[in-house]
């Protein structure tokens, strides 16, 4: 058996490279106490209506699941897959690889985002989105990184606000991996990340 490292080192941040690399933690718990509050706001809100709820692939697939089972309506749901152009992706040139399968005209939309970042995204999907007609159109996001925004959003069910660190977990990934974690983490050196990824993610698979 190892032997244990001295306690208060045990509990040094700064001698664990692992634990330094996180910042934001959202656990499964915060994150499914906020998503049961969002579901509660939408029920009240859409009483009597269907709402019909747009996820975008594939970051924002696990806060649907959730958010659909704390909803207590005949709600129906459809999804879009998008591609980002630009530098970074970040241009708000956005190319739609999936559509949806069917008309939005007359239907109370809600938009389902896993985070907004500069708002370019969510801007584009808008637009496109009000070009079809719906009855209504809100949005509802799990994160809000608002000191990276760069267009305004209209933001009317917002999960968490979050400072600007890279965050994975509960759907949003690194290169394709960590979505399955089951809670959200901020990455603040992504390079430890990929040097200590397993000890990093461990406390949260
Ligand atoms: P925006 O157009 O800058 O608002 O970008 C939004 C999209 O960028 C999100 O839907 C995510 O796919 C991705 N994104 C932004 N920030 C993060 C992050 O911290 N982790 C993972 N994906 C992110
Ligand atoms: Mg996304």
């Amino acid at each position: 058996m190892e032997e244990a490292p001295p306690a208060d080192q045990a509990r040094d941040p700064a001698q664990d490279p692992a634990q330094n690399a996180v910042g934001l933690v959202l656990s499964a718990d915060d994150i499914r106490e906020r998503v049961a509050e969002l579901g509660a706001q939408i029920t009240r809100d859409y009483a009597g209506r269907s709402p019909l709820l747009v996820s975008v692939l594939k970051g924002s697939v696990l806060f649907l699941a959730d958010l659909v089972r704390a909803i207590d309506l005949p709600v129906r749901v459809d999804f879009m897959a998008i591609s980002s152009y630009g530098p970074g992706g970040r241009s708000g040139v956005v190319r739609i690889l999936k559509d949806l399968s069917s008309s939005i005209e007359n239907e109370d939309v809600i938009l389902v985002e896993d985070i907004i970042d500069t708002g370019l995204t969510v801007t584009y999907l808008l637009a496109n989105l009000r070009s079809r007609q719906p009855r209504s159109l809100e949005v509802c996001a799990l994160l809000d990184k608002s000191v990276r925004r760069i267009i305004e959003v209209p933001l009317k069910y917002k999960g968490f606000d979050i400072p600007d660190e890279f965050v994975i977990g509960y759907g949003l990934d690194y290169q394709g991996r960590y979505r399955n974690l089951r809670g959200i983490i901020g990455v603040r050196d992504i390079e430890s990340l990929s040097e200590h990824a397993e000890e990093v993610v461990a406390p949260y698979v």
